[in-house]
């Protein structure tokens, strides 16, 4: 029923919008072979099922599902595009059609919309298919309507739904933080003397599958030495090496839904004293940040309060630089089935959206010295947690340690050279 009521709800908050989702194609990796299939998540959101090719067309009430490969013998060749029959079991209060009858489904039930949403640009064929469709409607709507149809992007339609997470998408999030948060332990405990970023950005993905997730949440980044002040460091074979911190922004998916989680830990046993007194600052204010979530707060005053105590922590360790440039990015961004969830930052009036209870984002203050004339030169530390509102506070759903003296104990216990 779940995917039923998803529907059903978009149907009824945006009565007069006709939605077509596209759940993906296959994109070519080589010469005759695809990428691994990611179907989309607003299509997984709204359906449960994870086939190329399929497109899903909410019409108010009804829904029709539409595929070329509904009811398929075993394949003999791929099955990315066949429905399998544990999908068949979720969906139901749905019409199936094949793919070429798109264009007549639309055609019966467009005169009573004013909008046709899809997510433009993802796939060539629709963005085709619909623009001739509204350009073929709007020639012989002024008949019935003085109201054009109109072609939006659903993104943050859809998105509007995807806000509050629903009591098990929050089971599924708090999974995936935990199983990515444990294998975030593992790797405190591991001698990183000698290893290359590559090293540890295959250890992490290859803990993440052990631990039954399917796909990594995103690029695993690993950033050695003064690459941890590369925001997104693609792992490189960049030799690690005693004295530096390594910057980890690495997390899993598990069933669809995405952590993200980042830590920053010594290369040998402990930190110097600068990057020390770095992470203690951007410790304090991401527990700040923590501390001050509740409903009726907004993103954008939680990013104001972590500026507000990383520029106090600088400036009682006698450091200066703009904050702007000593951290480049926002504090929070929302994040569920997808890692950045598309779900927008602001309401129709232009303010900032409210936090309420099921709304999930990150916290992760970071301050990264880029500026070579700096005694900090190199430090790059970010600490990125996942959490979730609740009606008094927030869970913190991601659990790997963070405190100073707890990454130091777990390195102590290295055997090294
Ligand atoms: N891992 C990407 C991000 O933190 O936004
Ligand atoms: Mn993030
Ligand atoms: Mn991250």
């Amino acid at each position: 029923m779940k995917y039923t009521n998803r529907r059903q709800s978009l149907g009824s908050q945006f009565s007069r919008t006709l939605f077509v989702i596209p759940s993906g194609e296959l994109r070519m990796r080589s010469h005759s072979v695809a990428y691994r299939f990611k179907v989309a998540s607003d299509f997984l959101y709204l359906c449960g099922v994870e086939v190329a090719e399929a497109y899903l067309v909410v019409a108010g009430e009804k829904s029709y599902f539409l595929s070329d490969h509904i009811g398929a013998a075993s394949a003999l060749w791929e099955d990315v595009n066949s429905l399998m029959s544990e999908d068949l079991e979720k969906l139901f209060n749905i019409e199936f059609a094949a793919v070429s009858k798109l264009q007549d489904i639309l055609q019966d039930h467009l005169r009573d919309f004013d909008r046709l949403a899809f997510p433009v640009g993802r796939s060539e064929w629709l963005d085709r298919t619909l623009l001739e469709q509204v350009s073929f409607q709007n020639r012989r709507r002024s008949r019935f309507t003085s109201i054009p149809l109109a072609l939006c992007d659903s993104r943050t339609l859809v998105g509007r739904l995807r806000h509050k997470k629903e009591a098990d998408e929050i089971d599924l999030m708090r999974m995936a933080a935990q199983k990515s948060s444990a294998v975030y332990q593992e790797l405190f405990q591991k001698n990183l003397l000698g290893a290359s970023e590559r090293d540890v950005a295959n250890f992490l993905e290859s803990e993440f599958m052990k631990q039954g997730m399917h796909w990594t949440a995103y690029e695993t980044i690993v950033g050695s030495g003064e690459r941890g002040t590369t925001l997104h460091a693609r792992a490189t074979e960049r030799i690690l090496r005693s004295g530096e911190t390594v910057l980890i922004d690495a997390a899993g998916e598990w069933q669809g839904y995405c952590a993200d989680i980042t830590r920053v830990l010594p290369v040998g046993k402990s930190f110097s004293k600068e990057q020390k007194t770095i992470y203690e600052i951007v410790l304090k204010a991401q527990k700040e940040v923590l501390k001050k979530i509740r409903p009726g707060e907004t993103l954008a005053s939680l990013h104001e309060t972590a500026q507000q105590f990383l520029l106090q922590g600088l400036k009682e360790a006698g450091i200066t630089g703009e904050i702007s440039e000593l951290m480049p990015h926002s504090t929070s961004h929302w994040i569920g089935m997808d890692v950045h969830d598309p779900s927008a930052y602001v309401d129709e009036s232009g303010n900032a959206v409210k936090l309420s209870e099921g709304m999930s984002f990150t916290v992760e203050p970071g301050l990264y010295f880029r500026d070579k004339s700096s005694a900090y030169y190199g430090i790059g530390v970010r600490i990125e947690d996942d959490v979730v509102v609740t009606d008094q506070g927030c869970e913190i759903l991601s659990s790997a340690s963070k405190e100073v003296e707890e990454i130091e104990n777990l390195r102590s216990k290295l055997e090294l050279n």
